[in-house]
């Protein structure tokens, strides 16, 4: 794996919660909130999914730890050293800003983005850090009015560290398929902003079989299944709904490998060809103009966070080009289980072999994915 600017390694799908929003964390009590266990020894707790709230269990034990990877700016510097990353584009992890009062969404937005645009430009300037460039993705303030999500796009857009936004799948409140999201779309496609969709919310406990059935097994369904359907969901309801009808330019970049969008792309296409209810069909409902392989090839592009060879495939396949899909790691999200300082992590180190072992004899594809796609797409200067 190459280190160098010519070959660049370029994470694209890597978190942080930078001091201020820890602190925004740390002052609520109902999720999504930081829990300061009475040990001061202790980790703080992150209680962000509805499923970590356990009533059952004392809040010293809800969520995950919570440590410094998660807001360090020399933690994340550590990290990209041992795994060979030359480039981060960094995004607020999740749940964002979607929790904010409305009166507060916009300041708040401001001022965390403001500070992520501050970190990579002080690094990008520092001789010490010449090796390793970061750049960010913006977040929005959805609670607040239209005008105030729109004035923050046009602002991102003057900040030259941001490459684009990253959202969660709710939008306004309503699903990403609400009319009320036109405007925000057109400011998104006419500055050329791309958006990182993540998800957050899952599904509910009952499609699991209930919050016990959730809580026997910790992070797997919810984070294994529930994201990747809710990132599936979103934009097939986004599909449906006919907005990149009205959106040609509107580019997104799905996280960990589009959910289950690549597989079911086929079957989505089939039912809409024979859903009596749309116009085209013969019914009332204006049904998706452009086909969702269209759709795939021109207004999409994939991580490739899915750590097996089939998901890949299937990105691939359904992308329709090597050229759209792009590495990350999810960092600081899935550490080791043991604490050895300096090692690489499993989930880095599967993610990384599938994209060597997905193209054996083709070190150029290998050298888009890992991170040529990224500068490209995202104009990176590195
Ligand atoms: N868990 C989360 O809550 N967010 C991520 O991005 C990954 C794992
Ligand atoms: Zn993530």
């Amino acid at each position: 794996m190459s280190n160098t600017t010519s070959n660049p390694v370029v994470d694209i799908h890597t978190h942080m919660y930078p001091p201020s929003y820890i602190s925004l964390l740390s002052n609520r009590t109902s999720v999504p909130y930081i829990h300061q266990p009475s040990d001061p020894k202790a980790d703080p707790r992150l209680i962000i999914l509805d499923s970590d709230d356990d009533p059952s269990r004392p809040k010293s034990s809800r969520g995950r730890p919570v440590d410094s990877t998660y807001s360090s700016f020399n933690k994340k510097r550590e990290f990209m050293k041992v795994h060979g990353i030359t480039c981060s584009v960094i995004s607020l992890a999740n749940p964002w800003l979607d929790f904010l009062e409305p009166e507060s969404a916009l300041r708040t937005a401001v001022g965390i983005n403001d500070d992520l645009e501050r970190a990579c430009s002080e690094n990008n300037a520092s001789a010490e850090y010449s090796d390793l460039k970061l750049y960010a993705f913006g977040s929005l303030p959805l609670s607040a009015p239209a005008k105030d999500i729109v004035s923050e796009i046009q602002r991102l857009k003057t900040l030259p560290h941001v490459k684009g936004v990253i959202m969660g799948t709710t939008g306004l409140g309503k699903g990403l398929d609400d009319p009320a999201l036109d405007d925000i779309y057109a400011a998104l496609s006419s500055t050329k902003t791309i958006v990182f969709l993540h998800p957050h919310y899952g599904l509910p406990a009952e499609a699991f079989g209930g919050p016990s059935v959730v809580a026997r097994y910790g992070h797997v369904l919810p984070l294994a299944m529930g994201f990747p359907l809710e990132t599936t969901i979103a934009v097939s309801r986004m599909y449906l709904a006919g907005v990149f009808d009205r959106h040609p330019k509107l580019e997104f970049l799905l996280a960990h490998s589009g959910g289950t969008l690549p597989f079911l792309a086929g079957r989505i296409e089939s039912c809409v060809a024979h859903e009596r209810e749309f116009i085209a069909n013969g019914g009332q409902t204006q049904g998706p103009q452009r086909s969702i392989w269209d759709v795939l090839h021109s207004n999409l592009y994939l991580d490739a966070v899915i750590y097996g060879q089939p998901g890949l495939k299937a990105a691939l396949e359904a992308a329709g080009s090597v050229d759209r899909i792009m590495f990350g790691t999810d960092h600081p999200f899935f550490p080791p289980l043991g604490d050895e300082e300096g090692a690489k992590w499993l989930s880095v180190e599967s993610n990384k072999g599938v994209i060597g072992d997905s193209f054996p004899n083709d070190e150029e594809a290998r050298r888009k994915v890992l991170g040529g796609n990224a500068v490209r797409v995202l104009g990176l200067d590195l």
